[in-house]
């Protein structure tokens, strides 16, 4: 009996208020070009902008881009009716533009540009809010390499003074923008934030990856710009919800299910052999490897993706400058990339029991904050995540958005919570514009507060006992 039908049983015989968990309906996604395998490996073009954080205002409410997706900002924001009150607001966004992970550099002296941070490092270093422990001066990062150290094998490592990943330079600018755009909004045009940060009743987040943090020092700068200092919120890396890094084998197992031999995610890369082929030739890199080049595109797509969002020109062979990844081969890897999110978190059918269960954690929490406002008892105004694609691509998944793509750099979801005569409404912006679902919710504007509740406890539950329960296969 699998670990999903045990669970069944046992929540049923206990009565529980969930009688079944997670109660769990998948409504497939659009059909479109992100989730159509043929264009992905036989069509042509970017799936988008790879090559500047730049949108044009003409397109920038239904642009793709990679190096900085659209946000919520004045020119594009959709007012809701002045008989609706704001009450609180939630987002949640992909941290920005940063090297590539030092797992994505081809390795082995394959890499044929050096990455600098001239004067862009990270800081890092610990305050007291007061007393001695409160003089202290920001410290900032250089990394190094020595020629007396024998195992600086990488070649992106070799005399780089970056810290892979760090922010880039141009990702801090791009998160100083996202915070002065949202700003225009929730500070001037709404005036619903006050005008000094509120510490009581706002509250910024981070994850144990510093790039979050990297992100969060521009923007809040950007938001208010009186601050000198200010303290994030941070879970564990043993559980934290936001990442997340806390554990639930049972949603890995479903994952891994559709990824099993037999199954779409077997055969794409099957039919991707000769995209594999042509890179490989440039980077070197076996077919074979056990670093995670050919499991899925997410190596080479984050190769080549820093490189082109931070103008660097497409590699070429070390050995050999004729053989180079052209634009076209480079579109197509985008191509994959965003096919595989968009099987990942909403083409398989149990795309949606996996995004729910894996991402279960925050989801459970965000519903627990709209829960205390709606009762009164959340005094909270803003609350703002600064996460990964990695938390942003499973929550698309769990509120079944119509169209999956790979959530790019700083791709943001808002939940605004409004009041009207006493009653409660949610509406959810995806890029700044209302977020479309295949739910029986459809377009997520100013729907009903029961419904969009009813609908995050058919997939998480109601208080984090079924969901952890669930996770690790336990009946009681
Ligand atoms: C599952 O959730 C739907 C609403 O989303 C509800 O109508 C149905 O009764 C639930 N089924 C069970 C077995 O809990
Ligand atoms: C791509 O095109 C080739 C040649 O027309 C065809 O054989 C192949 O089936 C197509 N691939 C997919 C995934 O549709
Ligand atoms: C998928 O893409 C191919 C190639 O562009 C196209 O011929 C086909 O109609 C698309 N399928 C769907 C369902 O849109
Ligand atoms: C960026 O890519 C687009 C195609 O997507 C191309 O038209 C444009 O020239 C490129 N810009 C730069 C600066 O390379
Ligand atoms: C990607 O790998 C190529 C291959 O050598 C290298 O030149 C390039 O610097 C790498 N870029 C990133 C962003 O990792
Ligand atoms: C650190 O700051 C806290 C909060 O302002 C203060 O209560 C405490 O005395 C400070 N500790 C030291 C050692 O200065
Ligand atoms: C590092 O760079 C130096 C100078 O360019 C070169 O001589 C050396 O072989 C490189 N080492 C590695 C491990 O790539
Ligand atoms: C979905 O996952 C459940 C739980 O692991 C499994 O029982 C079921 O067979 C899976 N469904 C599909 C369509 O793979
Ligand atoms: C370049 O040539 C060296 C020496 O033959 C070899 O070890 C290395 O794997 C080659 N690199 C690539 C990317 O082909
Ligand atoms: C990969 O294949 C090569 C050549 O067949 C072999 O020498 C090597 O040991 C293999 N590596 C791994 C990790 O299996
Ligand atoms: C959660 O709800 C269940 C069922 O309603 C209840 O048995 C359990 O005690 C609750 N757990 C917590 C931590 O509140």
């Amino acid at each position: 009996m699998s670990v999903l039908s045990k669970l069944v049983l046992a929540v049923s015989a206990a009565g529980s208020a969930v009688a079944t968990f997670p109660n769990i309906t998948h409504y497939p996604p659009l059909n479109t070009n992100w989730n159509n395998l043929t264009f992905a490996i036989n069509g042509t073009g970017a799936p988008g902008i790879y090559n500047s954080s730049v949108t044009p205002d003409d397109i920038y409410s239904t642009a793709y881009n990679w190096c900085a997706m659209p946000h919520v900002r004045a020119k594009e924001y959709q007012n809701v009716d002045s008989s609706y009150k704001l009450e609180y607001v939630e987002l949640i966004h992909r941290h920005h533009k940063r090297t590539p992970y030092a797992s994505n550099i081809f390795p082995n002296g394959a890499e044929d540009i050096l990455w600098s941070c001239d004067g862009e490092g990270p800081a890092t270093y610990g305050k007291n809010a007061t007393g001695p422990g409160s003089e202290v001066i920001p410290i900032q990062w250089s990394a190094f390499t020595s020629p007396s150290n024998p195992f600086t094998t990488i070649q992106g490592f070799n005399g780089s003074n970056c810290q892979f990943p760090q922010i880039s330079a141009e990702g801090i600018a791009d998160s100083w923008t996202h915070g002065f755009d949202l700003a225009s909004v929730y500070k001037e045009k709404l005036g619903f934030l006050p005008k000094e940060l509120d510490p009581n009743r706002m509250h910024y987040r981070v994850t144990n990856n510093v790039i979050t943090s990297q992100v969060a020092g521009g923007l809040i700068k950007a938001m208010y710009p009186d601050l000198s200092g200010y303290q994030v919120l941070i879970q564990s890396s043993s559980f934290d919800s936001l990442e997340p890094a806390f554990s639930c084998p049972a949603a890995s197992a479903v994952n891994s299910g559709y990824q099993a031999a037999g199954t779409l995610w077997a055969q794409h890369l099957q039919l991707a052999a000769p995209v594999y082929d042509k890179l490989d030739a440039v980077s070197g890199i076996p077919r074979n490897d056990t670093g995670g080049w050919h499991v899925s595109f997410d190596h080479y797509y984050d190769n080549l993706s820093a490189k082109q969002c931070h103008g660097f020109p497409l590699p070429c062979n070390v050995n050999n400058s004729n053989v180079c990844v052209d634009q076209e081969l480079a579109n197509t890897v985008y191509r994959l990339g965003n096919w595989e999110y968009a099987y990942n978190f909403r083409l398989a059918q149990n795309s949606t029991l996996y995004s729910a269960t894996h991402y279960g954690a925050w989801i459970l929490e965000i519903k627990a904050h709209l829960e205390g406002k709606v009762a009164g008892t959340n005094q909270d105004i803003y609350r703002h995540n600064i996460a990964h694609d990695g938390s942003v691509a499973p929550l698309m998944g769990a509120l079944q958005v119509a169209n999956m793509y790979w959530p790019g750099m700083g791709t943001e979801v808002v939940f605004e919570l409004y009041s009207k005569s006493g009653s409660f409404f949610v509406r959810v912006l995806l890029g700044g514009q209302i977020m479309q679902t295949t739910t029986p919710m459809g377009a997520l504007d100013l729907i009903p507060y029961e419904s969009f509740h009813a609908y995050l406890e058919s997939i998480v539950g109601t208080n984090g006992s079924e969901l952890y329960k669930w996770c690790n296969g336990l009946t009681h």
